[in-house]
């Protein structure tokens, strides 16, 4: 039987997704060849990679506006040195929000390439909140920041007002709601959360940015070079790629950001409630920074814990189990979580209730 599946990526795709990607490794455009046995420069394969390089523009709203779609390897992890490689001047410096664990690694590879200003950080109280009311100095090579905190279940629900370039890690939350899409002059997102299976990163790019740092950048870290090869400069992740082809398609056919976004904000709203109405749990992020992806919540009292874990386990749900440094739970209710598992979550929560 199918679980419930909480965990925070790789994680949870439609059931639809699974059968196409499925269905294509066994044969794919009944061309009697597995996608993972065609070459990656055929015409059917160029065609999935030009699908969702466009699909991933037109869903963000980006379509027309100077902006080029990526799908590279690496993970978001090779975007955290990629960008300021392909941003920061020799001498320059970088802005970055520390508001989690993935920003702060990002701090950690950009202060290999120059200067680094931290311009606030939430770390002292384990990250539970954004910071806000910092000021970025306009003299920054860029900015940086992380848009949904996936361990510590905070989202920036704003974005600073700058003239400099704006980075910003969506892994999390990439396509899960709308927003303003061209004020972002770098979006990176790992597919494992709301894409596809890891392997791939949507990168997409402002083109007027780049080409500005005075740097010799080796090959497979320019941007430039992936887009003048349109996202082909070697072997792209192939599987990955198309079952994110799969997802994106799934999104258009569903109405797009817009339509998820109603949704998610169902879901998010069904589980924040009960944390706050149930007198046996409290939430870890602060209120207004509460993110609509990952839901991160405690028991008040671990003399539960064991009874909970059972009910939840029995109730077919996994990868509830919140992130080490956090601790208690964390439930990630990315695109592809039906309301009706979130409902089930729920309603464990209410049987723990009524069980002690
Ligand atoms: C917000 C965020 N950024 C970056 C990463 C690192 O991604 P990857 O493992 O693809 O390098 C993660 C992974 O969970 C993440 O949640």
């Amino acid at each position: 039987m199918k679980k419930h599946n909480y965990s925070a990526g790789p994680s949870i795709l439609t059931q639809e997704v699974f059968e196409k990607s499925a269905q294509a490794i066994l044969d794919f455009n009944n061309s009697g060849l597995s996608i993972l046995e065609i070459s990656h420069r055929s015409k059917d394969f160029v065609a999935v990679m030009e699908e969702a390089r466009a699909l991933a523009l037109d869903l963000l709203g980006l379509t027309g506006k100077g902006y080029q779609a990526l799908f590279l390897a690496g993970g978001a992890s090779l975007e955290f040195i990629m960008a300021p490689y392909n941003l920061m001047k020799e001498g320059g410096k970088a802005a970055y929000l520390d508001s989690g664990t993935w920003a702060s690694a990002a701090i950690k590879e950009a202060k290999t390439f120059g200067e680094t200003v931290i311009v606030a950080s939430s770390k002292e109280q384990n990250y539970n909140h954004i910071p806000k009311g910092y000021t970025v100095p306009e003299d920054a090579d860029y900015f940086h920041c992380t848009s949904n905190n996936t361990i510590f279940g905070t989202q920036m629900k704003e974005f600073p007002k700058l003239n400099i370039p704006i980075v910003c890690d969506m892994s999390s939350d990439i396509f899960s709601r709308v927003l303003d899409f061209t004020q972002f002059d770098i979006i990176y997102a790992g597919a494992q959360k709301n894409m596809g299976p890891a392997g791939t990163t949507l990168v997409v790019i402002k083109e007027e940015i780049l080409g500005k740092n005075g740097r010799v950048i080796p090959s497979m870290l320019d941007y430039a070079k992936h887009i003048k090869a349109e996202s082909m400069y070697n072997t792209p992740p192939v599987f990955p790629v198309y079952t994110s082809l799969l997802t994106l398609q799934w999104l258009k056919n569903l109405g797009g950001v817009a339509a998820i976004e109603k949704i998610n904000n169902e879901k998010a709203a069904l589980l924040y409630n009960e944390i706050d109405r149930n007198p046996l749990f409290r939430g870890t992020a602060a209120i207004e920074d509460r993110s609509n992806m990952n839901v991160t919540f405690l028991l008040n009292d671990e003399a539960h814990k064991d009874t909970f874990d059972a009910i939840w386990k029995a109730a077919n749900i996994s990868g509830l189990p919140g992130h080490r440094s956090v601790g208690g739970y964390r439930a990630s209710i990315y695109n592809a979580m039906p309301i009706e598992s979130v409902q089930v979550l729920v309603d464990v929560m209410k049987a723990l209730e009524a069980a002690v």
